[in-house]
């Protein structure tokens, strides 16, 4: 997809504030620090309209960022960073969990994990409770320019083993910082955002 506009819309803080015109939105779930928001600016060749951290937890709100007039990118706060708990209540807040099960223009999950390591705890969490859900996924390991290409496999294996993937959910190598995967999680996202 040809990204002509992108534009931060608003951060929202409650379900009054979230856009009423219906456009497909794309969240993206990922522990903090991962690079949900670089992978954002990535995907609309921009350096830093979603704000990006070293400092995990930069992403607090549910922040809204419309392109295209298409579709709504929804950059959720990570996970795993206050505490590791069993609920993805507890780990994650009320507000995300809400808005991940009844929200209605909601039609694909991006989970960003770092390729570097095998899935933490809740990244294992967040996948099993998005499918038990039925919502929508698409796994997206990131940061691949970190391991060497000769390594990628054995990586992507121990990824989708940890999840117990299926096989039919769409697995993207990603890199933020040199442009891996770009076009292929537009085609996923443009199949989903046409549903
Ligand atoms: P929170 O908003 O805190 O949940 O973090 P986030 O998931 O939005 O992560 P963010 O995009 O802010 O990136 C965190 C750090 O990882 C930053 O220092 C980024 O530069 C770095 N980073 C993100 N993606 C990549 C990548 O593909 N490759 C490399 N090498 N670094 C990356
Ligand atoms: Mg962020």
């Amino acid at each position: 997809m040809k990204v002509n506009k992108a534009e931060f819309i608003i951060s929202a803080v409650r379900p009054d504030q979230y856009p009423e015109d219906a456009l497909p939105e794309i969240a993206l779930a990922g522990r903090s620090n991962v690079g949900k928001s670089s992978l954002i600016n990535r995907m609309i060749s921009r350096k830093n309209l979603a704000r990006t951290s070293s400092t995990p937890g930069k992403t607090q709100h549910l922040n809204y960022y419309r392109i295209n007039d298409d579709l709504y990118f929804v950059d959720v706060p990570g996970y795993g960073y206050a505490k590791v708990s069993k609920t993805l209540r507890a780990v994650w807040g009320k507000m995300i969990e809400d808005y991940l099960l009844s929200r209605g223009p909601l039609k694909l999950v991006i989970q960003v994990i770092d390729l570097r390591h095998p899935p933490s705890k809740d990244d294992i969490l967040m996948y099993d409770w998005l499918k038990a859900n039925g919502l929508p996924v698409c796994v997206v390991a990131t940061k691949a320019d970190k391991i060497p290409k000769s390594r990628w496999q054995k990586h992507i294996k121990i990824v989708r083993q940890d999840l117990l993937m299926r096989g039919d959910d769409p697995f993207i190598m990603f890199s933020a910082e040199e442009g891996i995967g770009k076009d292929e999680l537009w085609e996923v996202i443009s199949r989903y955002a046409g549903e």
